[in-house]
């Protein structure tokens, strides 16, 4: 296992659609362990494959916040919304691609996703919560849409501003 680089904001692979896994490899086994390990690490409860550089769809989660509950690492690859509910629910959101930028977003409250496992097999779970929330924030990553993309556009343009400016440092040193 090894520590993925995560891509910050603004950069054209975040903003990309990405392909579907033909099937479930070591590589992408490999790929997903590497993820998990990256995202603990950072620490965040999600991270998408393109958040990483790989241009495939998967992503990563374990909403677990309370020290004394088991982790509960998950990995769907090719993952779909098969229904959301109509009631909403808005939570502050932040990205590891966005470090230290948070905003409200309003998304739908619980959400049912089918994708495939790294056993090969097709899942399908309803999640609710911060693991709504979470899922629909990543699943979004796959499509090239970040969270900012909910806010308004002075607030978006804000927040890119200072990304690039903490990119400009970061390349600096
Ligand atoms: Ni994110």
């Amino acid at each position: 296992m090894s520590l993925r680089h995560i891509l910050l904001h603004p950069d054209p692979r975040l903003k990309k659609v990405c392909d579907p896994i033909a099937s479930v490899t070591p590589e992408i086994g490999a790929l997903a362990e590497d993820m998990l390990e990256t995202m603990y690490e950072a620490p965040g409860v999600g991270l998408a494959a393109p958040q990483v550089g790989v241009m495939q769809r998967l992503f990563v989660m374990d909403c677990v916040k309370d020290k004394d509950t088991a982790a509960k690492p998950m990995v769907l690859i090719n993952p779909e919304i098969t229904w959301t509910s109509d009631e909403s629910n808005t939570y502050e959101e932040g990205c590891l691609s966005i470090p230290e930028h948070y905003a409200e977003v309003t998304r739908p409250a619980r959400v049912r996703m089918a994708w495939l496992g790294l056993d090969g097999k097709r899942h399908e779970e309803e999640f609710d919560h911060l693991w709504a929330t979470c899922a629909q924030h990543e699943f979004d990553h796959l499509n090239g849409k970040l969270f900012i993309d909910y806010l308004g556009p002075i607030k978006r343009q804000m927040i890119t501003r200072k990304m690039e400016k903490l990119k400009r440092e970061r390349a600096r040193g």
